[in-house]
Protein backbone atom coordinates (compact mmCIF):
# COMPACT_ATOMS: atom_id res chain seq x y z
CA UNK A 1 0.00 0.00 0.00
CA UNK A 2 1.28 3.20 -0.96
CA UNK A 3 2.05 5.89 2.15
CA UNK A 4 -0.20 8.89 2.60
CA UNK A 5 1.27 12.04 3.87
CA UNK A 6 -1.23 14.53 4.82
CA UNK A 7 0.10 18.40 4.37
CA UNK A 8 -1.56 20.61 6.80
CA UNK A 9 -0.24 23.88 5.85
CA UNK A 10 -4.02 25.31 4.70
CA UNK A 11 -4.78 24.29 8.51
CA UNK A 12 -2.62 27.22 9.31
CA UNK A 13 -3.89 29.34 7.05
CA UNK A 14 -7.53 29.00 8.22
CA UNK A 15 -5.77 29.72 11.76
CA UNK A 16 -4.07 32.44 10.16
CA UNK A 17 -6.64 34.34 9.12
CA UNK A 18 -8.03 35.07 12.04
CA UNK A 19 -4.77 35.69 14.07
CA UNK A 20 -5.64 33.64 16.73
CA UNK A 21 -5.30 29.73 17.70
CA UNK A 22 -8.01 27.76 16.30
CA UNK A 23 -8.09 25.73 14.05
CA UNK A 24 -4.60 23.74 15.69
CA UNK A 25 -2.29 23.01 13.08
CA UNK A 26 -0.95 20.25 15.87
CA UNK A 27 -3.98 18.79 16.76
CA UNK A 28 -4.91 18.23 12.99
CA UNK A 29 -1.52 16.19 12.75
CA UNK A 30 -2.33 14.17 15.27
CA UNK A 31 -5.69 13.78 14.49
CA UNK A 32 -4.46 12.92 10.88
CA UNK A 33 -2.00 10.74 12.17
CA UNK A 34 -5.48 8.69 14.13
CA UNK A 35 -7.19 8.84 11.02
CA UNK A 36 -4.61 6.75 8.99
CA UNK A 37 -2.13 9.01 7.74
CA UNK A 38 1.21 7.78 7.47
CA UNK A 39 3.08 11.07 8.31
CA UNK A 40 2.23 14.83 8.72
CA UNK A 41 3.70 17.52 5.69
CA UNK A 42 4.70 20.84 6.76
CA UNK A 43 5.75 23.88 4.55
CA UNK A 44 7.92 26.25 6.50
CA UNK A 45 7.55 29.31 3.74
CA UNK A 46 9.95 32.18 3.66
CA UNK A 47 6.91 34.58 4.15
CA UNK A 48 5.59 32.56 6.95
CA UNK A 49 1.97 32.50 5.41
CA UNK A 50 1.16 29.38 6.81
CA UNK A 51 2.76 27.19 9.11
CA UNK A 52 5.29 29.30 11.00
CA UNK A 53 8.15 28.12 13.29
CA UNK A 54 6.63 27.48 16.77
CA UNK A 55 4.16 25.20 14.44
CA UNK A 56 7.43 23.40 13.42
CA UNK A 57 8.96 23.31 17.16
CA UNK A 58 6.15 22.06 18.38
CA UNK A 59 5.00 19.33 16.03
CA UNK A 60 8.88 18.36 15.44
CA UNK A 61 8.61 18.17 19.25
CA UNK A 62 6.52 15.23 19.88
CA UNK A 63 8.55 12.16 18.41
CA UNK A 64 5.64 10.69 17.81
CA UNK A 65 4.44 12.30 14.26
CA UNK A 66 6.32 11.38 12.06
CA UNK A 67 7.09 14.87 10.26
CA UNK A 68 8.11 15.87 6.78
CA UNK A 69 9.42 19.12 6.63
CA UNK A 70 9.00 20.79 3.12
CA UNK A 71 11.55 23.54 3.02
CA UNK A 72 13.63 25.81 0.45
CA UNK A 73 17.47 25.13 -0.26
CA UNK A 74 19.14 27.71 1.64
CA UNK A 75 21.24 28.09 4.61
CA UNK A 76 18.89 29.66 7.04
CA UNK A 77 16.23 26.44 6.28
CA UNK A 78 19.02 23.94 6.70
CA UNK A 79 19.47 25.45 10.45
CA UNK A 80 15.70 25.57 10.91
CA UNK A 81 16.08 21.93 10.17
CA UNK A 82 19.32 20.92 11.65
CA UNK A 83 17.71 22.63 15.16
CA UNK A 84 14.04 21.01 14.65
CA UNK A 85 15.19 17.65 13.51
CA UNK A 86 12.54 16.56 11.14
CA UNK A 87 12.22 12.72 10.02
CA UNK A 88 12.05 13.75 6.80
CA UNK A 89 13.31 17.23 4.38
CA UNK A 90 11.78 17.87 0.94
CA UNK A 91 13.51 20.28 -0.92
CA UNK A 92 11.22 22.57 -2.75
CA UNK A 93 11.70 25.58 -4.66
CA UNK A 94 10.26 28.61 -3.47
CA UNK A 95 9.25 31.70 -4.98
CA UNK A 96 8.05 34.66 -2.91
CA UNK A 97 4.78 35.64 -5.30
CA UNK A 98 3.57 32.12 -6.32
CA UNK A 99 0.16 31.06 -4.83
CA UNK A 100 1.71 27.03 -4.49
CA UNK A 101 4.74 25.12 -5.36
CA UNK A 102 4.75 25.81 -9.17
CA UNK A 103 6.79 23.71 -10.45
CA UNK A 104 9.90 20.98 -9.58
CA UNK A 105 13.55 22.15 -8.56
CA UNK A 106 15.99 23.73 -11.20
CA UNK A 107 18.83 21.16 -10.27
CA UNK A 108 21.00 22.10 -12.51
CA UNK A 109 21.42 25.74 -11.48
CA UNK A 110 21.40 24.57 -7.74
CA UNK A 111 23.38 21.48 -7.70
CA UNK A 112 25.87 23.07 -5.22
CA UNK A 113 23.70 24.49 -2.92
CA UNK A 114 21.49 21.30 -3.21
CA UNK A 115 24.72 18.87 -2.73
CA UNK A 116 25.65 20.59 0.30
CA UNK A 117 22.66 20.31 1.92
CA UNK A 118 21.28 16.69 1.16
CA UNK A 119 24.61 16.22 2.77
CA UNK A 120 24.28 17.60 5.64
CA UNK A 121 20.81 15.96 6.31
CA UNK A 122 21.77 12.61 5.31
CA UNK A 123 24.48 12.95 7.52
CA UNK A 124 22.17 13.58 10.42
CA UNK A 125 20.00 10.67 9.53
CA UNK A 126 17.16 12.79 8.06
CA UNK A 127 15.36 10.94 5.31
CA UNK A 128 16.38 13.62 1.93
CA UNK A 129 13.61 13.66 -0.55
CA UNK A 130 14.14 16.39 -4.24
CA UNK A 131 10.68 17.80 -5.18
CA UNK A 132 10.88 17.32 -8.93
CA UNK A 133 9.24 17.77 -12.76
CA UNK A 134 8.72 14.18 -14.18
CA UNK A 135 12.36 14.01 -15.80
CA UNK A 136 14.38 11.02 -16.46
CA UNK A 137 17.45 14.11 -16.73
CA UNK A 138 16.43 15.24 -12.95
CA UNK A 139 16.18 12.00 -11.64
CA UNK A 140 19.88 11.12 -12.70
CA UNK A 141 20.88 14.77 -11.05
CA UNK A 142 18.98 13.67 -7.54
CA UNK A 143 21.12 10.36 -7.43
CA UNK A 144 24.25 12.06 -8.21
CA UNK A 145 23.15 14.77 -5.14
CA UNK A 146 22.73 12.08 -3.18
CA UNK A 147 18.96 12.37 -2.46
CA UNK A 148 17.54 9.15 -1.14
CA UNK A 149 13.96 9.94 -2.16
CA UNK A 150 12.49 11.72 -5.27
CA UNK A 151 8.83 13.22 -5.14
CA UNK A 152 7.34 13.93 -8.71
CA UNK A 153 5.64 17.25 -9.34
CA UNK A 154 1.50 16.11 -9.75
CA UNK A 155 0.41 19.50 -10.84
CA UNK A 156 0.23 18.70 -14.47
CA UNK A 157 -1.01 15.76 -14.52
CA UNK A 158 -3.70 16.52 -11.77
CA UNK A 159 -4.84 19.72 -13.65
CA UNK A 160 -5.52 17.47 -16.84
CA UNK A 161 -7.59 14.90 -15.15
CA UNK A 162 -9.81 17.70 -13.00
CA UNK A 163 -10.19 19.09 -16.52
CA UNK A 164 -10.97 15.87 -18.75
CA UNK A 165 -8.36 16.53 -20.90
CA UNK A 166 -5.68 13.79 -22.18
CA UNK A 167 -3.35 12.94 -19.38
CA UNK A 168 -1.70 9.74 -21.58
CA UNK A 169 1.43 11.56 -22.32
CA UNK A 170 2.11 12.92 -18.77
CA UNK A 171 1.39 9.51 -17.30
CA UNK A 172 3.61 8.11 -19.64
CA UNK A 173 6.45 10.59 -18.30
CA UNK A 174 5.45 9.96 -15.13
CA UNK A 175 6.02 6.29 -15.07
CA UNK A 176 9.32 5.98 -17.07
CA UNK A 177 10.17 8.76 -14.63
CA UNK A 178 9.02 5.93 -11.52
CA UNK A 179 10.83 3.32 -13.48
CA UNK A 180 14.00 5.04 -13.50
CA UNK A 181 14.34 6.27 -9.86
CA UNK A 182 13.39 2.84 -8.88
CA UNK A 183 16.24 1.37 -10.63
CA UNK A 184 18.65 3.76 -9.23
CA UNK A 185 16.95 2.83 -5.84
CA UNK A 186 15.58 5.98 -5.37
CA UNK A 187 12.29 5.75 -3.53
CA UNK A 188 9.65 7.81 -5.55
CA UNK A 189 6.75 9.81 -4.25
CA UNK A 190 3.80 12.32 -5.31
CA UNK A 191 2.31 15.41 -4.56
CA UNK A 192 0.69 18.08 -5.01
CA UNK A 193 -2.77 18.93 -6.50
CA UNK A 194 -4.06 15.39 -5.88
CA UNK A 195 -7.44 14.40 -5.40
CA UNK A 196 -9.60 11.38 -5.41
CA UNK A 197 -9.23 10.91 -9.16
CA UNK A 198 -5.53 11.78 -9.38
CA UNK A 199 -4.91 9.20 -7.08
CA UNK A 200 -6.91 6.46 -8.29
CA UNK A 201 -5.26 7.26 -11.58
CA UNK A 202 -1.51 7.49 -10.14
CA UNK A 203 -2.04 4.28 -7.67
CA UNK A 204 -2.06 1.98 -10.72
CA UNK A 205 1.31 3.13 -11.41
CA UNK A 206 3.79 0.93 -9.55
CA UNK A 207 6.96 1.96 -7.55
CA UNK A 208 5.43 4.99 -6.07
CA UNK A 209 5.65 4.70 -2.23
CA UNK A 210 4.13 7.54 -1.07
CA UNK A 211 1.58 10.55 -2.04
CA UNK A 212 1.67 14.13 0.15
CA UNK A 213 -1.57 15.45 -0.44
CA UNK A 214 -2.98 18.98 1.24
CA UNK A 215 -5.02 21.42 0.00
CA UNK A 216 -7.88 18.79 -1.25
CA UNK A 217 -7.46 16.85 2.04
CA UNK A 218 -8.47 20.11 3.83
CA UNK A 219 -10.72 21.68 1.96
CA UNK A 220 -12.73 18.56 1.52
CA UNK A 221 -12.53 18.03 4.86
CA UNK A 222 -14.75 20.58 4.94
CA UNK A 223 -17.93 18.95 3.71
CA UNK A 224 -17.16 15.31 5.09
CA UNK A 225 -14.39 15.46 8.05
CA UNK A 226 -10.75 14.48 7.71
CA UNK A 227 -11.28 11.55 9.06
CA UNK A 228 -14.01 10.25 6.11
CA UNK A 229 -12.03 12.26 3.94
CA UNK A 230 -8.32 10.34 4.53
CA UNK A 231 -10.28 7.13 4.58
CA UNK A 232 -11.72 7.64 1.14
CA UNK A 233 -7.97 8.45 -0.06
CA UNK A 234 -7.13 5.47 1.65
CA UNK A 235 -9.18 3.37 -0.11
CA UNK A 236 -8.00 4.51 -3.46
CA UNK A 237 -4.94 3.66 -2.82
CA UNK A 238 -4.56 0.01 -1.81
N1 LIG B 1 4.22 17.95 -2.09
C1 LIG B 1 4.97 19.07 -2.15
C2 LIG B 1 6.45 18.92 -2.30
C3 LIG B 1 4.37 20.35 -2.06
O1 LIG B 1 5.14 21.45 -2.15
C4 LIG B 1 2.99 20.44 -1.88
C5 LIG B 1 2.32 21.77 -1.77
O2 LIG B 1 2.80 22.45 -0.67
C6 LIG B 1 2.26 19.24 -1.79
C7 LIG B 1 2.89 18.02 -1.93
C8 LIG B 1 0.78 19.24 -1.55
O3 LIG B 1 0.12 19.83 -2.59
P1 LIG B 1 -1.45 20.06 -2.49
O4 LIG B 1 -1.67 20.99 -1.34
O5 LIG B 1 -1.80 20.65 -3.80
O6 LIG B 1 -2.07 18.72 -2.24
Amino acid sequence: MIRLGVNIDHVATIRNARGENHPDPYKAAEFALKSGASSITIHLREDRRHINDKDLKRISKNKKIPLNLEMAANKKMLKIALNNNPNFVCIVPEKRKEITTEGGLNLKKNKKKIYIILNKLNKKKIRTSLFINPSINDIMISKELGAKCVELHTGKISNLIKKKLNYNDELKKIKNAVIYANKLKIEVHAGHGMDYKTTRVLSKLKGIREFNIGHFIIGESIFFGLKKTIANIKKNIK
